[in-house]
């Protein structure tokens, strides 16, 4: 059965490539190389044994998406990644932000309703959340006015996609990912952040490989047990397991409504001090790290409850913070190396 990968290339999107695979399935993954490189291609068949299908397509590109899906018209589903991902960047360049992650995700779905089976998994995130009144997040927790463009973009994809299910043969499930993380086991593929990483766990894996003089941790005056955020970093395998299971409860027509929601986290909550530990417990090396003042938008905490996903989609997180940071880790000093 063949299934479409958006943003295949990509971080997540090159290990849901890889579980996919392992399943048996035949995948077309798209990618613009915007934030990936070709070689990922490599990772991924040295893993599986079996490299993709590979379509250098800009989604933004309405006609090209129309003759992808003119050439590929027996898919069976679609995972969606493809998307600017970059909190600070949506803030600074928001045009850039609705284009590539509505435009896309709306030339996607326009040829993929018009197929005989409309199956769509969807990148969200619990950006959408906001800050969550009530520890840990569940399902229907309230969505709250976006911080970002980035998070904007992501409930109103929710809502497209609501909207496009009540008129259309669209079933889909969103995806709510909390903090994902780490690398493959194998260390042939994993996260190529480009240029200063944004994100809490490149930046201290860069540091501890001396490509950064030193992580800044952003506030420790949060109301929490040691003052820094907590957040609910769950292993980028787990993440991607989570996507064909997901999809294949769409085409064994297990899907209870049209369009079902789901947070994929572990459901425990680490600060960013204890990531910093087990980091340096995982590495054996120690981290230099400063306190510096609070990063505008940060939330003080956010971990998911995941009843649901274990309960409806019979998905658990299965890998452990240490695992992930040690897989990361090894990632980091094979691509320096
Ligand atoms: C985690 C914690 C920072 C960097 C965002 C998006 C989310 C998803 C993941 C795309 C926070 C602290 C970080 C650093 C630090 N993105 N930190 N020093 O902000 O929870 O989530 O990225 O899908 O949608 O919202 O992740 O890794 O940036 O930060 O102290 O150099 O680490 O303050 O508490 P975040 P993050």
């Amino acid at each position: 059965m063949k299934v479409v990968v958006t943003g295949g290339l990509g971080f997540i999107g090159s290990h849901t490539v890889v579980e996919l695979q392992n399943q048996g399935f035949e995948v077309i993954a798209i990618d613009n190389l915007s934030n990936a490189e070709e070689s990922v291609l490599d990772g991924i068949e040295k893993i599986t044994g079996k490299k993709p299908i590979f379509e250098n397509i800009d989604l933004r590109e309405k006609v090209a998406v129309q003759h992808f899906f003119k050439k590929y018209n027996d898919i069976v589903g679609v995972i969606h990644f493809a998307a600017s991902k970059a909190v600070g960047e949506s803030v600074e360049n928001p045009l850039l932000y609705y284009e590539n992650n509505i435009n896309a995700l709306v030339y996607v779905l326009q040829e993929l309703t018009a197929l005989p089976q409309a199956n769509f998994i969807f990148s969200s995130s619990c950006t959408v959340y906001g800050q969550a009144e009530k520890m840990p997040i569940t399902e229907d927790a309230s969505v709250q006015p976006a911080l970002s463009p980035y998070g904007n973009t992501k409930q109103i994809g929710e809502e497209i996609i609501t909207d496009t299910a009540k008129v259309t043969n669209l079933n889909s499930i969103l995806l709510r990912y909390f903090n994902p993380i780490g690398a493959h086991p194998t260390a042939e593929i994993g996260e190529l952040p480009i240029g200063v990483p944004q994100n809490l766990v490149p930046f201290i894996t860069q540091t501890a490989m001396g490509l950064r003089e030193k992580l800044s941790v952003f506030g420790d005056d949060y109301a929490t047990p040691d003052g820094t955020c907590i957040r609910d970093y769950i292993h980028v395998v787990d993440l991607a397991k989570a996507h064909v299971i997901a999809l294949q409860r769409l085409l064994s027509k297990q899907n209870e409504q049209k369009v079902e929601t789901f947070n994929l986290g572990t459901g425990t909550g680490s600060s960013v001090l204890e990531v910093i530990h087990a980091f340096e417990k995982v590495s054996g090396q120690k981290l230099n790290y400063q306190i510096v003042a609070r990063r505008e938008g940060d939330i003080t905490s956010a971990y998911a409850n995941t009843d649901k996903a274990n309960k409806v989609l019979g998905w658990k997180s299965q890998l452990t913070l240490e695992e992930a940071l040690a897989a990361a880790w090894k990632w980091e000093q094979k691509i320096r190396s």
